[in-house]
């Protein structure tokens, strides 16, 4: 196995580049997979006995969008794990099953909105499709394979102020009228695409899978294709799609592979986080206790001790304070982007942070001289949530809350600080090899 130092400057274009590359859960995680195995990781699968080795990497998937990856350290699991948490999912639309209709001359795709998507965000995009296609191979195999069309084929256009006078103060939307994106012209389709699934299989082919017959079922979402980009006067900003939440995993990632192969160290990227997490892959499922009652190697005590003796920084991006919008925040509590992570608190537990969590993180943050910042929600704002609380419930391991700050969650596209992800990741790093518990 191997491991590397990280200079800021490669981290942020390495960023960047998984930030353009993920476009949809599933390939975020052959995306790590990817890097994983050039870091030495080997791939496990739960249907096989696993015979696991001291001072290595392994990593296994659930259905292609969730994934945990962890070094076996000394093999002692008694002594506990040092576990990073984060979502691979973010709020898009996807593509229905019945995927078109003809309207008014138009083809339309058909979306079903997927988590909280800040709708009016998805407006006056050149949006691209991606995602995973089961198809039925020439050996009567069911097969899967991932699809991305990479060009824009999709536009949801703004209806004109001339139409709608109100449009500056009272726009509302109706997900189910107003969002499906037009993909095409019903006379082009003539010569043309008739309709998507016909479109699919010609993207298939492009990617040389001919030997099929039949496309049985597809899990696809449309994307935003404008790249993710520094920006501001002094390059303080990161500007992309879905900084909620791959940053934490890309950050999540690279601390991991950058960490020592000899410590007991772990991460767990579920997806469905925006949907609530209960899904078989989600954080709500077995995927993380089963992995560590595997590793060790299915002894209750064993299992036990390492539950009492790890540690789960659940990382999701925070709400930095937005100038335009300034009374969001509590007074004492207003992060600012390039000040550092955001640690997260809540008295009714939407955050797993609690006192012996925040004694711990402050610890590392002094120690390995990082900036922190902290965040409390509104009493009168609903508060959202994160794995942290699901996975410590569901396992009984120690967690803390913590992000970079961000603006406009949620959004098409999102803001964050190109210090906060560099700073995240170097609290991470800190995390990993603490021995204090
Ligand atoms: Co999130």
């Amino acid at each position: 196995m191997t491991s590397r130092t990280l200079s800021e400057s490669s981290f942020i274009d390495g960023l960047q580049y998984f930030l353009n590359a993920s476009v949809t859960p599933y390939h975020a995680v052959l995306n790590i997979s990817d890097t994983l195995k050039t870091f030495g990781y080997e791939e496990l699968n739960f249907s096989s006995t696993w015979d696991l080795k001291a001072d290595k990497g392994y990593f296994i998937t659930k259905n292609n969008s969730s994934i945990i990856a962890f070094t076996t350290g000394d093999q002692f699991p008694e002594d506990g794990y040092r576990i990073i948490g984060a979502h691979t999912d973010s709020p898009c639309l996807k593509l229905r099953t019945t995927a078109q209709k003809k309207n008014e001359g138009y083809l339309q795709a058909q979306i079903e909105t997927y988590g909280g998507v800040l709708q009016s965000t998805w407006f006056d995009r050149d949006l691209a499709l991606a995602g995973i296609v089961h198809y039925i191979n020439s050996d009567d195999q069911i097969k899967t394979t991932y699809l991305d069309s990479i060009e824009a084929i999709a536009y949801i256009p703004s209806l004109a102020i001339h139409l709608d006078r109100e449009a500056n103060s009272k726009k509302s939307i109706n997900a189910e009228r107003h969002l499906h994106p037009i993909v095409g012209l019903e006379t082009a389709a003539k010569s043309t695409y008739i309709d998507l699934e016909r479109w699919i299989r010609e993207c298939l082919h492009k990617q040389q899978i001919t030997c099929f017959d039949k496309i049985l079922s597809y899990d696809l979402n449309f994307y935003d294709t404008q790249q993710s980009k520094v920006i501001g006067m002094n390059k303080e900003f990161i500007a992309s799609a879905r900084i909620d939440n791959l940053l934490s995993c890309y950050t999540a990632l690279m601390s991991l592979v950058t960490a020592s192969p000899l410590d007991r160290n772990m991460f767990v990227f579920t997806d469905h986080e925006e949907v609530g997490s209960q899904s078989a892959c989600g954080a709500q499922s077995p995927f993380l206790s089963s992995v560590l009652q595997r590793i060790s190697s299915g002894n209750l005590e064993q299992y036990q001790a390492c539950i009492s003796n790890s540690w789960l920084a659940s990382v999701d991006n925070a709400h930095a304070v937005h100038p335009n919008y300034t009374d969001k925040h509590i007074d004492l509590d207003k992060p600012i982007i390039n000040n550092g992570p955001v640690l997260k608190h809540n008295a009714n537990q939407r955050y797993a942070t609690n006192s012996e969590g925040t004694s711990f993180v402050k610890y590392i943050a002094q120690k390995n001289k990082i900036p922190l910042q902290h965040f409390h929600n509104r009493n009168d704002l609903g508060c959202g949530s994160t794995i942290g609380p699901i996975t410590a419930s569901e396992t009984g391991i120690r967690s803390f809350d913590i992000g970079a700050p961000q603006l406009g969650m949620h959004s098409i596209r999102e803001l964050c600080g190109t210090k906060d992800a560099w700073y995240l990741m170097q609290l991470l790093q800190g995390f990993l090899k603490e021995e204090h518990s």
